[in-house]
């Protein structure tokens, strides 16, 4: 197989954990007999020192003639006092728009071995298996207006939530494709009793779910979810929510598997390419340390060649991979617990190449 893949590393310790995941892609590329040709590109902070905007156009052309695209995490406190434009955030919210990535996919599986580095009691989380899908184009990141603002007189500020019906349909059938592939319920999370964009949310569920029957829909108001969430992981498959309550959502799902470390996800659009990326970010207070955890990275590229590349062996091969060092005591700093071996994020990488 021969596949073009553009590598947005970006900053902080997106550099340390792509070059990671690079490794580990091109092991398998070695070992199976597939091309793997990587397009390095810049986005984020880096990409603002270097060209002034946070994706510079070339990035975009880069990722449109690729097949797949890998990104690190953007981001840092060098940048924080630039105006909007020149954020590396930016790059990130333009990214996901101009390749129409409408739908977020984050997988929350419990590893066993873990399960003591988890905050929350190990009969709560073992078994835990959920993915959340998060609409990622729409909502109140992007509304206009969102600005400075006066209201009746005084000073102020504004954000806009919206949402064309044709959004909310997409991202919903994608969690009903999803919930086909699994154990075929759909938690649809939204905030109906105030918000009216929730109310068509839930008409929308509602109407897709009539074309799925074999999938069972339940709806779920935002706060309820967050509760529920810690205090019964267990009874969610796939959650499907707007971009901000899905933003939250994730979040807080990965705390279940012990770090946001180990989590990956991948973007989707109708026609591709696809983004891989860890939901983390850059890290910046453990930048350049060498001591970040490569998995999540890794775990998305495992996601990339099994979705973009239909390639179910090898992903499932790098997936076994992490198991088996997780169950041998091998363990960056943000998953350490009593009676396993600490180590750096090129040590964890290399004992996964080992294993595959
Ligand atoms: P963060 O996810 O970068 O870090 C939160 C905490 O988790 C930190 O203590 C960090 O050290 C730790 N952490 C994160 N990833 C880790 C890993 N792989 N291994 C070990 N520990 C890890 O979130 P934070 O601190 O709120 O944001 C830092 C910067 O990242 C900000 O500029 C923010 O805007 C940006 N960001 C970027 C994202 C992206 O590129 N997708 C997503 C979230 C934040
Ligand atoms: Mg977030």
């Amino acid at each position: 197989m021969n596949k073009r893949i553009a590598v947005l590393p970006g900053d902080g310790i997106g550099p340390e954990i792509v070059a990671g995941a690079v490794k580990i892609l091109q092991t398998i590329g070695t070992l199976y007999s597939h091309q793997f040709e990587l397009t390095f590109a810049d986005i984020g902070g880096c990409a603002t020192d270097k060209t002034g905007t946070p994706l510079p156009n070339e990035t975009i052309t880069i990722c449109k003639n690729s097949d797949a695209i890998l990104l690190g995490a953007v981001g840092g406190p060098q940048w924080d006092s630039l105006p909007v434009e020149k954020r590396p955030e930016q790059g990130l919210l333009k990214i996901r728009k101009a390749l129409n990535l409408f739908a977020n996919l984050r997988p929350t599986t419990c590893y066993e071995s873990l399960a003591v580095a988890s905050p929350l009691k190990k009969d709560i989380i073992e078994g835990v298996d959920l993915i959340v899908v998060r609409e990622l184009t729409g909502g109140i990141y992007f509304g206009t207006p969102s600005e400075r603002t006066v209201i009746d007189g005084k000073p102020g500020a504004v954000d806009t939530l919206q949402y064309k019906n044709e959004e909310i349909e997409r991202v919903i059938e994608k969690a009903f494709e999803i919930a086909r592939t699994r154990s075929k319920k759909v938690t649809s999370v939204d905030k109906a009793n105030v918000l009216e964009t929730s109310r068509v949310w839930r008409e929308i569920a509602n109407q897709v779910a009539e074309k799925y029957p074999d999938v069972l829909l339940e709806h779920m108001l935002v706060d309820n979810a967050a509760m529920q969430l810690i205090r019964n992981p267990k009874q969610f498959d796939v959650i499907v929510t707007e971009n901000m309550f899905g933003d939250i959502l994730s979040d807080e799902a990965s705390v279940l598997t012990g770090s946001l470390g180990m989590l990956a996800s991948s973007s989707l659009s109708e026609a591709g390419p696809y983004l891989y990326e860890p939901i983390h970010g850059s890290a910046p207070d453990i930048a350049g340390e060498n001591i970040a955890n490569p998995l999540a990275t890794i775990l998305s590229v495992s996601m990339m060649l099994r979705l973009s590349f239909q390639l179910d062996k090898e992903a499932a091969i790098i997936e076994e991979a992490v198991n088996n060092v997780l169950n041998k005591g091998y363990r960056t700093r943000d998953i350490l617990s009593p009676n396993s071996t600490i180590v750096s994020t090129t040590e964890m990488v290399e004992s996964v190449n080992k294993e595959i």
